[in-house]
């Protein structure tokens, strides 16, 4: 019997214990996040090993965190801006808190005159008091740097979100006021008790990440050993724009900095994104590529029985470049509409894992 111990590759988390942490994530509400899928993901993974991993299209950022839970080093992806400021205030970010100080000077006084927010948006998205605190707000972030500026856009960003109905930007009144505190409470002291939220989310792991924004099929492939896929599933009909639902938060999270407003449309919203996983005629190639892409990596993909293509057709596909190709289904309700008519529908959520 040999001695010699080979040299562990992480330091790995029991996969149990990381799902936990990673519950505990700050939530935002966002279309296709795996919040409730935790620990089928994170048992998963634990079967896969190695110690790099992508999350190629991060979204609320909460798989990257709980790949980064159980010791992998992450790189975490998103082609919009937010979730990459998100993954760099929690995943990227190892030991940076915002202190009781910071806190009071993004919620004290202006630091300056502008208000790009308070006029561009007027009588459209909260009140003018939030309003007015979102621009001064940011005119003391301008004044930040690091993980703090990064911690303390995720929390703006997520107080937006909080406290619009339903959290996305589709709509301008108020018909969906169902008299929740979120949607009452002032932005400011919102921002205080996200922030509290994201500060909590922040832990050494021993490992560097990283965070970047861009199209899938442009992310440098070091030779991740994990690349996980949760692209946006191609509705039969209607569509899944991200853009069109949460521009406002896209734009917050840059002061629309070099972002293009749609200004003849009610919303404001940002020119759309094209991306080809979102209609039934582009997907399957697109889905051909990201596997091609990553085929040294063992792949993770996540899909839902009601998007296209089906189970067969996305197997077929992975088998292209894996020999071995697994699929867990996990059944899953979602919910969907209005509160009002709130309606659910059982659906499968598959995760494919292909392995050489
Ligand atoms: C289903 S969501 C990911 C949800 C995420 N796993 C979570 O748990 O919150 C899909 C994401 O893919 C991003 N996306 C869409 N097309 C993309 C592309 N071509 N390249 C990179 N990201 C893309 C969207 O911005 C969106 O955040």
């Amino acid at each position: 019997m040999s001695l010699l111990v080979p040299e562990p590759t992480r330091e790995t988390t029991d996969p149990v214990s990381a799902a936990a942490r990673a519950e505990g994530f700050p939530r935002l509400r966002y279309m296709g996040s795996k919040y409730k899928l935790l620990p089928h993901l994170a048992a998963a993974f634990d079967g896969i090993g190695g110690s790099t991993a992508l999350d190629a299209f991060s979204g609320s950022g909460v798989v990257s965190y709980l790949l980064k839970s159980m010791g992998y080093a992450v790189t975490s992806n998103d082609f919009l801006n937010f979730p990459s400021i998100i993954a760099r205030a929690t995943v990227v970010n190892q030991h940076e808190r915002l202190t009781e100080e910071d806190i009071e000077a993004v919620t004290g006084p202006a630091a300056d005159d502008r208000d790009f927010i308070r006029t561009k948006f007027s009588g459209m998205y909260f009140t003018e008091e939030d309003r007015v605190f979102l621009d001064s707000a940011w005119s003391n972030i301008d004044r930040m740097t690091g993980g703090k500026r990064d911690l303390a856009i995720a929390a703006l960003v997520l107080s937006a979100a909080r406290k619009q109905p339903r959290g996305v930007f589709t709509f301008t009144d108020l018909r969906y006021d169902d008299g929740r505190r979120d949607l009452h409470l002032p932005l400011r002291d919102h921002f205080r008790e996200r922030a509290a939220e994201y500060n909590a989310a922040v832990f050494d792991s021993c490992t560097g990440c990283e965070a970047i924004s861009g199209e899938v099929f442009d992310v440098p492939d070091t030779g991740f050993d994990l690349v996980y896929l949760d692209p946006p599933y191609a509705p039969p009909k209607d569509d899944n724009c991200y853009v069109k639902r949460y521009h406002f938060l896209e734009g917050l999270s840059v002061y629309w900095r070099g972002q293009e407003i749609m200004e003849n449309t009610k919303t404001k919203k940002l020119v759309k994104k094209f991306t080809p996983f979102s209609y039934k005629r582009t997907i399957e190639d697109a889905l051909s590529r990201t596997f091609e892409k990553f085929s040294e990596s063992t792949i993770v993909l996540s899909y839902s029985s009601n998007a296209v293509p089906d189970l067969d057709t996305i197997t077929a596909l992975l088998r292209e470049v894996k020999s071995d190709v697994e699929v867990v289904s996990i059944d899953h309700t979602y919910s969907f509409g209005t509160h009002a008519t709130a309606a659910r529908r059982a659906a499968s959520e598959y995760l494919f894992i292909g392995r050489s």
